[in-house]
């Protein structure tokens, strides 16, 4: 049967954009590999100046990493509706479970400071041959303030994919879930 790529997991994914005869590789620039012609949800694309100058701010913010459990570190750049950039990295704890990743860490920072509409959100890692790929609970986190802006998960060198928050988590909970209509609603003083 006929796999479409929406049904390869994202990793074979990436695989077949690798290979692909559209793929456009670049020693000095950025890799791209655009799932859109467009950016999704309507929004003027954002322009690969800015794309550049976010990534570039993510792997910044991964110098400040603090992950001396896992050695692995993590940046992040978020950009806002108003072209805004907050960036973050991940904090890790003595108590492990404590720790926080650095998608989450940016969204909170800008979220505190009363933005929730973003356009994009770079991510950087140490990974050399393999562009990271943003954990679970960061896709969740990401598809609470919507699920069409743009995700660029890069390589150290600068190279990265540029996905959709619906493309990380598909058939996803959010929000508008909460007030949908339900066979049973549970009464205030219950
Ligand atoms: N980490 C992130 O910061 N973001 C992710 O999306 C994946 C994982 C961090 C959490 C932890 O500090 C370290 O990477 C290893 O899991």
């Amino acid at each position: 049967m006929e796999q479409s790529l929406q049904q390869v997991p994202l990793r074979r994914e990436l695989e077949l954009m690798l290979t692909s005869p559209s793929t456009t590789t670049s020693t000095t620039t950025s890799t791209t590999m655009d799932h859109h012609s467009s950016s999704a949800g309507g929004q003027p694309p954002v322009s690969q100046d800015r794309i550049q100058r976010l990534i570039h701010s993510s792997l910044e913010a991964k110098q400040h990493a603090y992950c001396p459990y896992s050695k692995f570190r993590v940046g992040a750049a978020l950009l806002t509706h108003d072209d805004r950039v907050f960036t973050g990295c991940n904090v890790e704890n003595a108590c492990y479970n404590l720790g926080m990743c650095a998608e989450r860490n940016t969204i909170s920072h800008a979220v505190s400071e009363g933005y929730r509409s973003f356009k994009a959100i770079a991510i950087a890692s140490d990974l050399n041959d393999q562009f990271i790929s943003p954990c679970g609970g960061c896709r969740q986190f990401m598809r609470e303030f919507g699920s069409s802006w743009e995700v660029y998960l890069s390589k150290p060198d600068g190279s990265y994919v540029k996905m959709d928050v619906s493309e990380l988590l598909p058939v996803s909970f959010g929000p508008e879930d909460l007030s949908m209509k339900k066979v049973f609603n549970i009464p205030n003083e219950y």
